[in-house]
């Protein structure tokens, strides 16, 4: 999810790591630590805060060292701290690890290294690696770090240093990404290329499940089953403002398309394929105050408010528990009625939004179970809730949230999963959607791939000052959403509309220069829509419409249409959410907006 950086050669040090991780700031992270080898001691330096507070920290103990590795962290597990902060290191103090990805499988290892005499020191699922390898050590590091790695459930892009080697540096990934830089007498590895590009543009990509063992005069590749592996060295370009993107243009873009990976990681270590269910431990404590609340209240603002809405209809199909979904801001000043026996849900990707923590502390107020749905770990909301469950998504950069959406539906699918298998829903039901959520990332990837398709339509909307969007369903939802990304990011007047309530007044907008946008997937609904369809075309209206891959009768009746995947009903949103954000992101481009930075627009709304 975040930052490493590693070196190893003739220069000093500290300086290479400072600024390492600072060409990683814009990833955002939550703490920063360095660790060096000084006088065949470990020394490590690691706090809570920015990278510059780490710096004023540093002092001249380990500036002469010319072997070290260093960390911006994006917290999992443990809120933000100093001791949860990386480097971690064994109980002698001789191998220091820092570590990218989640490890699924950490409580097991944790006790057991306990049990053998292991001491911790953070509330981290990281902290296990360091011990781990000491566990291994019998006098060859590759070995011990590789035995190490091999128990490992979850991802890891991992760095290690230790006295018992103190000329090398090992690196290792799976899942989660690592290129090596080949300097003049140097090597540096690092999560992100813009961390070397600096020093050397001639670069090694670690493949999952591959380690890189580098001292100053090179490096050697191997499999954690420890063979030799050949690697091609490639040249990275200089672009640092690209580099920093993954190589898209923009931040949205990127993280529209690491969708696959993000839903996956949302789902990590909590999908049971085959109960037919989910495990959630930040509800474990709650769950059936939850079951049986009177009504669940789902609170929120702007993106975040549409995926409350597709909870609503999600837990009240799967779970049959009443729920209402409610604009943060007006939650808290109506002095909504809420009893004990209620349950408040705040979703909120930044976990600071104001009017959403001023909702959770009405609801706390009034006795009702309060609980979050954040994607940073230890923001203020995810502190002042009861409990609740981390999307997961790594940081989200642009401004128009796009991945932190997908993640929350999912994660409210397995919220109603979980509900209703407690419940009415059968394993035999509860199988086939988790089953179904299984498959999800691949058909995100089908669709990204029609990227083209979707930027040759955009192109027939930038002449326009006004669009409207449709769906009916579980996709009115998705139509609102879609109307949201093309308003504020290509500022196009869009409105989202249950497609039914057109005829109730919005179809006398309806002409030759009204774009309409529906949400037509085979569903229940499908015939309805495209009833509504008809009655666009039929008033002169153009008409783009999300559609079921093969559906070729629709096709000739829309003037544009964008094939997608079939999936549940329940889970369409997450794959007809991905063209409406490819749309509104062409547009926003060919008009020549700020895509990250809208006008006007901020990440996190933290004022009222
Ligand atoms: C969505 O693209 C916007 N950036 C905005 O509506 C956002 O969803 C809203 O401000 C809520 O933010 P939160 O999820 O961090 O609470
Ligand atoms: N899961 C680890 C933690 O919470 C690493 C997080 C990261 O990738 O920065 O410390």
């Amino acid at each position: 999810m975040c930052g490493i950086v590693g070196y190893v050669g003739k220069q000093k040090v500290l300086p290479i790591l400072i600024n390492g991780l600072k060409r990683m700031e814009y990833r955002g992270y939550d703490s920063a630590g360095v660790a060096v080898i000084a006088k065949n001691k470990l020394w490590v330096k690691k706090r809570k805060g920015k990278i510059r507070d780490l710096e004023m920290d540093l002092n001249e103990e380990g500036i002469s060292s010319t072997i070290g590795l260093g960390h911006t962290r994006w917290a999992t597990h443990g809120a933000p701290s100093q001791l949860n902060a990386h480097p971690h290191v064994d109980c002698q103090k001789k191998i220091a690890v820092v570590h990218n990805g989640i490890i699924e499988n950490y409580v097991q290892l944790k006790s057991r290294l306990q049990s053998e005499g292991h001491h911790f020191n953070s509330e981290t699922d990281s902290e296990i690696l360091a011990h781990l390898i000491e566990m291994f050590y019998k006098g060859d590091m590759g070995f011990a770090i590789r035995e190490a790695l091999q128990l490992i459930e979850g991802t890891f892009g991992v760095l290690v240093i230790s006295t018992h080697e103190p000329e090398k540096i090992f690196g290792a990934r799976r899942g989660s990404p690592m290129v090596v830089g080949i300097g003049e007498g140097e090597t540096l590895i690092a999560s992100d290329g813009a961390a070397l590009v600096e020093h050397t543009r001639n670069v090694i990509h670690l493949e999952d499940d591959e380690m890189a063992i580098a001292d100053a005069q090179g490096i050697q590749v191997k499999t954690l089953q420890d063979k030799k592996v050949i690697k091609a060295v490639e040249k990275i370009s200089y672009d640092l403002s690209r580099i920093q993107k993954g190589g898209y243009d923009h931040f949205m873009l990127k993280e529209i398309f690491e969708q696959p990976e993000t839903i996956h990681d949302s789902m990590r270590g909590r999908l049971l394929l085959e109960a037919g269910n989910a495990k959630l431990g930040g509800l474990e404590g709650c769950l059936d105050r939850l079951r049986h609340s009177y009504r669940l209240i789902i609170t929120a603002c702007g993106t975040s408010w549409h995926a409350g809405l597709i909870g609503e209809y999600l837990i009240e199909k799967l779970a049959q528990i009443p729920v209402e979904v409610e604009y943060a801001s007006e939650f808290r000043y109506r002095n909504p009625v809420i009893t004990r026996v209620d349950t408040v849900l705040a979703i909120t990707q930044s976990g600071e939004t104001a009017d959403t923590l001023a909702a959770v502390r009405e609801a706390r107020q009034k006795g009702a179970l309060a609980l979050g749905m954040c994607n940073v770990v230890g923001s203020t909301i995810a502190r002042e809730t009861d409990a609740g469950v981390y999307l997961h998504a790594g940081p989200e950069i642009g401004v128009a949230s796009t991945k932190a959406f997908t993640s929350q539906v999912i994660t409210l699918a397995l919220i109603a999963l979980v509900l209703g298998r407690m419940g009415t829903l059968s394993s035999e039901d509860g199988q086939t959607l988790s089953q179904e959520l299984s498959l999800l990332p691949e058909k995100i990837r089908s669709i990204l791939k029609q990227k083209d398709l979707i930027k040759s339509i955009a192109e027939k909307i930038i002449p326009h000052q006004n669009a409207l969007y449709l769906g009916r369903g579980f996709n009115y939802p998705v139509a609102l959403e879609g109307a949201l990304k093309m308003k504020e990011i290509s500022y196009i007047h869009a409105e989202g509309y249950p497609a039914a309530e057109m005829k109730h007044g919005p179809i006398a907008l309806i002409d030759e220069n009204m774009p309409v946008i529906f949400i037509a997937v085979k569903d229940p609904v499908y015939d309805k829509v495209v009833n509504n369809i008809e009655e666009v075309k039929a008033r002169g209206g153009w008409v783009i419409a999300i559609v079921s891959e093969g559906d070729e009768e629709i096709s000739r009746l829309c003037d544009h249409t964008i094939p997608i995947p079939h999936t549940l009903q329940p889970l369409s949103p997450i794959l007809t959410v991905i063209p409406l954000q490819l749309l509104a992101y062409y547009t926003a481009v060919m008009k020549g907006c700020n895509v990250d930075q809208p006008r006007n627009l901020a990440k996190s709304v933290t004022v009222e």
